[in-house]
Formats: C-alpha cells, structure tokens, sequence
C-alpha cells in the first residue's frame, strides 16, 4: 500500500491513478488521518499532495515531524515538498515570481527518484511559495532558475521531496519518477492487478454476504453491470437484479441488457427486466418543463424498483455502484453520500435492506472497466459511453411521446453506428443524437413536409465538467444526415452542435 495524504491539491486523484499504474494499490485519505492509523496502515510508502495552502499559514495542514520518523519513505509533491522542508527546518518563501506551467528542471540523476530520468527534462510547476533553503541533512537534486530547490532528498532517512507535479502528463517523465519512489524507494513489489482485485473481492464477498439475500438496481451501464458480475460470481442465484426498462433507453438496450443478464446469458443471477414504459410515458405527457422531467423520472424509478423489491421481500444488502472519486468527493472517512445523479434518483426509500455493500468502491472507472474485461463481461458494456439516469428523456426537448423516443432512438443509433464505423469514436467523451422540439418545412419528392430536426452532439472531455464541441469529419455527418432523413420517418433536418460547456451543457435538458 501506498498512502497519498491528501493536503487538498487539484491533482490528488491522479497521484493514486499513477501509483495503480505500477500496479501498486494506493489509497487517498485526508491529512487529517492520525498517526495511529497510520501506523497500522503500515504503508509501504507515503506520497504528500498538493495544496492550496501555505506552510506559514495558521490554518495550514501539517503533521508532526514525528511522521519522519517512522521510517516509511516518504515524498513530498508540491505544498508536500514545502511542508516537509518547513517541519524538518529548512526555510520556505514566497517566492519573486510564482512558477506556473511546463518548466525546464535539472535534475541530479544519481538520486534514485531521477534514476534514468533525463538531466534536463519538462515537469509541471503551479506554485507561488518554494523551498528557499533544504533543512540540513538534505542534498538539493534539482532546480530551475526562479526555484533553487525544485528537488531534494535525504536518501539515508528516504525523505524525497519534489515542488513540481510529477503525476500530470505534462512532466513527461513523472509516470518514471513516480515508478522510482514505488519501486526503488518504497521496494513496492508491484502486484495489484486486476485479476487479483476480481479474485479478492469475489472472495471478500462470499465472506460478507454468507446466505444472505441480495438486491441490486441494474442500469446496464458499466458500475452497475460490473458490480452485478462480481456479486454473481461470488452469490450466484442468492442475488436479485432488478432492471427497469423505463422506455428512456437507447435503441435495442434493453434487450442487449437481457441477452448479457437475463435467463440466456451466461451468469447465475435472478434477473427480473421491469417493463415500465407506459407507465414512464403516462406520468411524462403533457410535461415540458426539464427539471419537472427529470424529478418525475427520478421519483418514477424508485417506486417501479421498490414494487419489485416489495415483491422479494426482505433483503439483507442492496448493490451501489459507488466508484472511488464519489468516495474521495464525499469526503474520506466518511460513509459516501450518493450523489442523486448517481442512480436515477436516489435511494429507494421503502426497500427493506440490513446493509448496503460497494464492490467497486475503491475504484476508478477505467479500472471498473478492466475489472469488467477481466470477468468476461462484453466489450459493448464495459466500454459504454457514459448515459444519463433520465436518459433519453433528457434527449427529447419538450414532452416525451412513444414517437418521439422512437425518432431519437433511431437516429441516435444511426449515428453512432457511422461514428463508430467510420472509427471516430476512440477520444469522444460522449455522442449522441438528441431530438429539438423545432418542426420546419422541407421538401421530399414533390411534397412539402413539417417536420422535426435532430440535433447532433459529439463533446471532447476527460471529466465531463467542461468539454468542447468534436470535430467529426464533414463525410461522416453528411452520410449520418442523408440516413436519418431517409430512415427516419418524421425527420426533414439534421444540425450539429458546436456549443461546448460552458456555456451549454453535454445533455440538452
Ligand atoms: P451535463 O448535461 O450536465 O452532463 O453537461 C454531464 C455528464 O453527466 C451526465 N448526466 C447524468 N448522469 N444522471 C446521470 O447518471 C443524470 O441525471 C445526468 N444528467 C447528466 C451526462 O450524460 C454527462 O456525461
């Protein structure tokens, strides 16, 4: 184990990316942790993040010098690097001029954190304050011209200390540096792998789970179908999935959600597919306003999954699908909130559950989706695009009708089985066909037609907070339009969105 004491840095998360990378399982807990825990943790090494705060700072987080103590190599990243040099003494300014963006260091490569790392190479910087002078007993190994001491070690104690950012790309040897301090430093042997997560957690499961009764709220997308998997492979028929077509699906999903789960496919598992479209559809007529929908969908949901779970009876876990960064959002230590968004609309209040069991809580997503690889689940679900709870009912601007799901389902699909084919697909975050509420006036043959235009979206994002509009080459759209409006009926106009967010949002409502 690698413990990341989190200082509150923007890039906290990716720290524990890269230490996974080398195959080493890291965990992200706030500095706040005691050393008691710590101790017990017994890590193999300690990485300091970021932070927003300085070291002179009353408020600033900072730990006894006791924890240099212990023996446990540690590497200080950034305010991690300030924090260490200021507790063991060393002197820490703000500095003339702060330091942002890529940066040329050189590095002394006979430390083993540099080793085989280029003399002169690029590395992240985003600091105001910097180490002035290292506390005694430490060799400086690194330095640009603003940053006297933008690296510096005390091999015999295993205390390293970086100012830059080695875990963004942008320093391009970080990943290299990273795997030094894990397996030079910390001599970490590099054994979390996925087939051994799978194993354990199947494991882990069987133990927690004993005979007990299990329900789980099965979306078809990729937490839920891989939490789903691991939870058969460890219970078999003792769990139940619950799976609600709410008629908001893409084209086809709901069958290929039965075909991988159902009765046919080849897990044991009860599976239970709720056919809930009309119901979805009467409750949605009528409403336009988007916040309405999307409550109304929410609340639908939960009372569809909670007639079912009724149905079971009383269970003793209920599956959720949390994934790691949910964790680290909702604040360490604590029990993680789940977010509304998370399932559709929360958690069913009246589903009689003892406890609720995480299986992919301590992951990120690629790594839920190589968990997924790893159990054999289908490449179509492992590698879905992201899908919201209200799905296509925040596709159709305005009121949702039985129609106007089957206009957007078909278009959606034509599109992106063009995308797909035309293998544009690989860095989309998302995309999709979306249904405007506009109808206008074409022409087909010699009749005039009033009819709707589909809009088409394509976003380049990594965290879906921002993204930018997608460049999708000219011959793919115009193929993609002259298909929908000759397959679908009820289609005369096709457009593409060129908004990014901000100002717009991925999904129209
Ligand atoms: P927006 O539209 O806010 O979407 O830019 C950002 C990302 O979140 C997804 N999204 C949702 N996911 N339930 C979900 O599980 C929802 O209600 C929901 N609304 C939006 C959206 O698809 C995009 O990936």
């Amino acid at each position: 184990l690698i413990l990341i004491l989190d200082f509150g840095g923007q890039y906290n998360q990716l720290i524990a990316r890269r230490v996974r990378e080398c195959h080493v399982y890291a965990e992200v807990h706030p500095y706040t942790l005691s050393m008691e825990k710590i101790k017990e943790m017994n890590p193999k090494g300690i990485i300091f993040t970021g932070g927003p705060n300085s070291v002179y700072d009353g408020e600033s987080a900072r730990y006894g010098v006791e924890i240099f103590r212990l023996g446990i190599p540690i590497l200080g990243i950034c305010y991690g690097a300030q924090l260490m040099a200021y507790l063991l003494d060393g002197a820490v300014k703000t500095a003339p001029v702060s330091e942002y963006g890529k940066t040329e260091v050189l590095l002394d490569n006979s430390s083993a954190l540099f080793d085989d790392v280029s003399e002169k190479t690029i590395a992240w910087m985003s600091h105001t304050d910097y180490i002035f002078k290292e506390p005694e007993g430490f060799k400086v190994t690194g330095s640009t011209p603003v940053c006297p001491v933008a690296a510096m070690e005390d091999a015999d104690r295993k205390l390293y200390a970086v100012q830059f950012h080695p875990e963004v790309l942008h320093t391009k040897e970080g990943k290299k540096m990273l795997s030094n301090f894990i397996y030079k430093i910390c001599e970490c042997e590099g054994t979390w792998k996925m087939d051994s997560f799978v194993k354990t957690t199947i494991l882990d499961l069987k133990e927690k789970i004993g005979d007990g009764k299990v329900l789980c709220a099965l979306s078809g997308g990729v937490d839920s179908s891989v939490a789903a998997v691991l939870l058969s492979e460890a219970i078999g028929e003792q769990l139940t999935c619950v799976f609600v077509d709410h008629g908001l699906l893409r084209k086809d999903e709901g069958d290929q959600v039965e075909a991988v789960f159902g009765p046919d496919g080849p897990y044991k598992l009860n599976f239970v597919r709720v056919n809930a479209q009309e119901r979805f559809y009467r409750k949605l007529k009528g409403v336009t306003e988007p916040e309405e929908k999307r409550k109304i969908i929410g609340e639908e949901f939960i009372r569809v999954f909670e007639d079912e779970a009724k149905k079971i009876g009383k269970v003793d876990f209920l599956v959720q699908g949390t994934i790691y960064p949910d964790v680290i959002e909702s604040g360490l230590g604590k029990s993680a909130t789940i977010k509304s968004h998370h399932n559709v609309g929360g958690l069913p209040d009246y589903v009689d559950f003892k406890e609720i069991v995480e299986p992919l809580r301590m992951l990120f997503k690629d790594e839920v989706r190589a968990a997924g690889r790893e159990l054999g689940i289908p490449e179509h679900l492992v590698n879905r695009q992201p899908f919201p709870g209200p799905g296509l009912g925040v596709r159709i601007i305005g009121e949702v009708t039985a129609k106007k799901v089957r206009i957007v389902q078909d278009a959606d699909a034509i599109y992106r089985e063009e995308v797909d084919k035309a293998g544009c697909s690989k860095n989309l975050g998302q995309y999709f066909a979306a249904l405007t509420n506009m109808r206008s006036v074409g022409v087909m043959g010699d009749e005039r037609t009033y009819d709707y235009a589909i809009a088409l979206r394509a976003v380049l994002t990594s965290d879906f907070m921002t993204a930018e509009s997608a460049e999708i080459p000219w011959e793919v759209l115009n193929k993609v339009t002259n298909r929908i409006v000759n397959e679908v009926k009820g289609v005369n106009r096709v457009l593409y969105d060129c908004t990014g967010k901000p100002p717009a949002t991925i999904e129209f409502e």
